[in-house]
């Protein structure tokens, strides 16, 4: 590895993963630790943020578990508290928790909109709020926000909390990028397409269809013709974390074989 990312210290949110392999916090974490940085691996599974720390370690860099349900209030403040006394002050915050609910809006349930939100929109907003105040006084940060293509173009399924908070999602990074670039901080937003996790395999193949169907259709989609990896998701996260993207803020990158730019055929 470059060591593109040396000396720094970084707080991954969601460094788990919901099953067995790599979902997109857990290849952030090892790939931001294989690239020199020290990780605080945030979770509210606490065996899945031990286990990130573990192969961490086993590959010889420096990582701490933090576990947190980031839809707590206090949570944040928590894990940046954490982040400091074990390892040091943040200059990086990957937000990588995300969920998503079934159903569009004439059957829309008020309390899943709002558990969907408050974690892919209020939990990114806390996590923010309590590091902007580290990265101020340090004149120096960057915000990693794993937001979805689902915030631009729908997919075959109705995902209305999903699209929606993740396109809030998109516009409350640049609102950061906006309010704090004068203090040195950056702010940059992720769209993974259709990427091979845990998370794909375990919930929503049990959800929709069969796992082998849904991953022929989601191989199929994309202009690429296969799915992502959560290790490209996480190469572009180091990327957008470390100085090479100095002048970068308030972007909002697609990582997603083309699919993005495609249209259904009729
Ligand atoms: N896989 C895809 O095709 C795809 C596509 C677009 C966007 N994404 C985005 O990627 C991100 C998820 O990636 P992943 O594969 O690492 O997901 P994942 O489902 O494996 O979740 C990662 C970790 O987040 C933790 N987590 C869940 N809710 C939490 C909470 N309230 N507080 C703290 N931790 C919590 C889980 O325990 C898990 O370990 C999401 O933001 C998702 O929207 C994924």
């Amino acid at each position: 590895m470059s060591g593109q990312l040396a000396g720094k210290i970084a707080m991954v949110y969601g460094a788990g993963s919901v099953g067995p392999g790599w979902g997109n916090g857990k290849a952030a974490a090892v790939l931001f630790a294989r690239e020199g940085a020290q990780v605080l691996c945030i979770d509210r599974d606490g065996a899945a943020a031990q286990e990130t720390v573990r192969l961490i370690e086993a590959e010889g860099g420096t990582a701490h578990p933090f576990i947190a349900d980031v839809t707590e209030e206090g949570a944040a403040h928590a894990a940046t508290h954490a982040c400091a006394e074990h390892l040091g002050n943040p200059q990086i915050v990957h937000y990588n928790v995300g969920v998503s609910q079934p159903g569009g809006i004439e059957d829309a349930d008020l309390a899943q909109w709002r558990a969907v939100f408050a974690v892919n929109v209020e939990g990114a907003m806390l996590a923010a709020s309590a590091a902007l105040p580290i990265m101020k006084s340090a004149k120096k940060g960057a915000f990693v926000f794993i937001s979805s293509v689902a915030a631009v173009a729908s997919g075959g399924y109705q995902y209305a909390s999903y699209e929606a908070s993740k396109a809030a999602l998109n516009r409350l990074s640049q609102t950061i990028a906006v309010a704090h670039a004068a203090d040195g901080i950056r702010s940059n937003v992720i769209m993974p397409g259709l990427i091979d996790t845990p998370h794909v395999t375990h919930h929503i193949a049990g959800r929709a269809t069969a796992a082998a169907d849904l991953a022929a259709r989601r191989a199929a989609a994309p202009p690429m013709r296969r799915q992502g990896t959560a290790f490209e998701v996480a190469q572009a996260a180091v990327f957008l974390a470390s100085d090479a993207a100095s002048y970068i803020t308030g972007a909002v990158i697609p990582v997603d074989g083309g699919l993005s730019l495609t249209v259904p055929s009729a």
